[in-house]
Order: C-alpha cells, then sequence, then structure tokens
C-alpha cells in the first residue's frame, strides 16, 4: 500500500516572507563592518543558522573579531530582525500557503517543520500556525544546520516516517541540499535557475497538485 508522504516545510521564504528582514538585518549590520552584502551573496545566507552567516560575511569581509565582538553582533542582527517582525501576523503568510496546508491536513498528510531559525516558534504564533504542525525543528534543536540533514532528520524521526517517505518544501539551496543528502523528495519555491539542484522546483504553492508527490 502506498503511504502518504510526510510534508517538512522551511519557514523563512516558504511560509512566511521574512527572508526579506533577515537581509535587512544583515545589511545593517555589514554597514558596521564597511561591506556591501549583495542579494547575491544573501542567497548563501539563506537556510543558515545565524552564527555561520556571520562567519560567511566576515570571511567575505575579510574581519577577524574577538569572540565577544562576535556575540554582539549576532545579538544586535537579531535585535534588529525581531524589531523588523515584531508586527507580523496571518496577512505575512504567503500567497497559497495556507491553503495548501489546510488540504494536506485534510488530506491526512503528516506536516513538519524544519527552520534553522531560532525564531520558529515565536513566529508561527504570529502567523496563527502552530497547531497545524505534526513537528517542529529549529535553531534550537540542531547541531548542525542546513546543508547538513540533522534537522530533516529529526523531523523524520519525530513524525516517525521514512525519510524517503518525505517531501520537503525549500527556498534555499541548502535546505536542497539537506534533503537531497538523504533522499527525501526536495521541491525548491522559487526561482528554477537558483534551485536547479531541487528534485523539481515552482514557483508558489498554488502551481502544486498533490499527486505529483505519490512517489511510495
Ligand atoms: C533561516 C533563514 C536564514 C537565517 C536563519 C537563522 O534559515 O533562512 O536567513 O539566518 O534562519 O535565523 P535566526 O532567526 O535564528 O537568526
Ligand atoms: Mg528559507
Amino acid at each position: 500500500m502506498k503511504s502518504i508522504p510526510t510534508f517538512i516545510f522551511d519557514l523563512d521564504g516558504v511560509i512566511t516572507n521574512t527572508e526579506k528582514y533577515h537581509f535587512q538585518s544583515w545589511r545593517e549590520i555589514c554597514k558596521l563592518l564597511k561591506f556591501n552584502l549583495t542579494s547575491e551573496l544573501n542567497e548563501e545566507l539563506k537556510g543558515i543558522s545565524r552564527d555561520k552567516c556571520l562567519k560567511k560575511i566576515l570571511d567575505w569581509a575579510k574581519l577577524e573579531i574577538s569572540v565577544n565582538k562576535f556575540n554582539e553582533l549576532l545579538d544586535k542582527k537579531n535585535q534588529i530582525y525581531l524589531d523588523k517582525i515584531s508586527k507580523i501576523n496571518s496577512s505575512n503568510v504567503i500567497s497559497g500557503v495556507y491553503e495548501f496546508i489546510t488540504s494536506a491536513k485534510k488530506q491526512k498528510h503528516l506536516i513538519a517543520l524544519y527552520s534553522s531559525s531560532r525564531n520558529a516558534n515565536f513566529i508561527l504564533d504570529k502567523l496563527n500556525l502552530h497547531s497545524f504542525f505534526d513537528a517542529i525543528v529549529d535553531g534550537n534543536s540542531v547541531k548542525a544546520s542546513k546543508p547538513d540533514p540533522e534537522g530533516f532528520e529529526l523531523a523524520a524521526k519525530l513524525t516517525e516516517s521514512d525519510p524517503k517517505n518525505c517531501v520537503v518544501f525549500e527556498d534555499s539551496e541548502a535546505g536542497i541540499i539537506a534533503g537531497n543528502k538523504i533522499n527525501m523528495l526536495t521541491i525548491g519555491i522559487g526561482s528554477s535557475k537558483k534551485l536547479s539542484i531541487a528534485n523539481k522546483v515552482f514557483k508558489e504553492f498554488n502551481e502544486i497538485k498533490f499527486q505529483d508527490f505519490q512517489k511510495c
């Protein structure tokens, strides 16, 4: 008998439009470092943990800073970000996502979240989406963030799903790499050029049909 695939969603840039606030917040930090963070470089920050992002930025800027300064900048970035997202609500859910998740629940798909963000639970509350998820894995639950598959493995374990029967929805290359590593079906949400390593790419959830995922 075919089993119903488990859907594992990324958060920033897939469920909600908060990715732009991460970018704006990092740009403010980069200004302090006198480094110009372009949107091309920002693609490489998508999906990875806060401290990995800062390490990448310091590498690009060829800067070395003390541990204290490093932690101070991480806190500052998060304060700027939290301030920007303080007023988000269900209107910040990306078009088609709510309908997709509610139909998936009706059709008995298990729903999990894996986000590298440590703010994921806070954001899900603000979006009023918490109760839809059968499992939530965030930046606090894993040692290694994407492109390591640890978080996807944990989401599969928590939903008692075979990783091969999981479908990953991701807007970041790091997330697609992570899902591919453990043979999950990877669905890129966004540009097919940027996410060419995904098994399939859709511009938005409105274009997706569940039959596409009955692969087991
Ligand atoms: C997500 C975003 C990244 C962000 C990371 C950490 O993966 O795509 O852009 O850097 O979460 O987020 P946080 O809210 O913990 O700083
Ligand atoms: Mg994302």
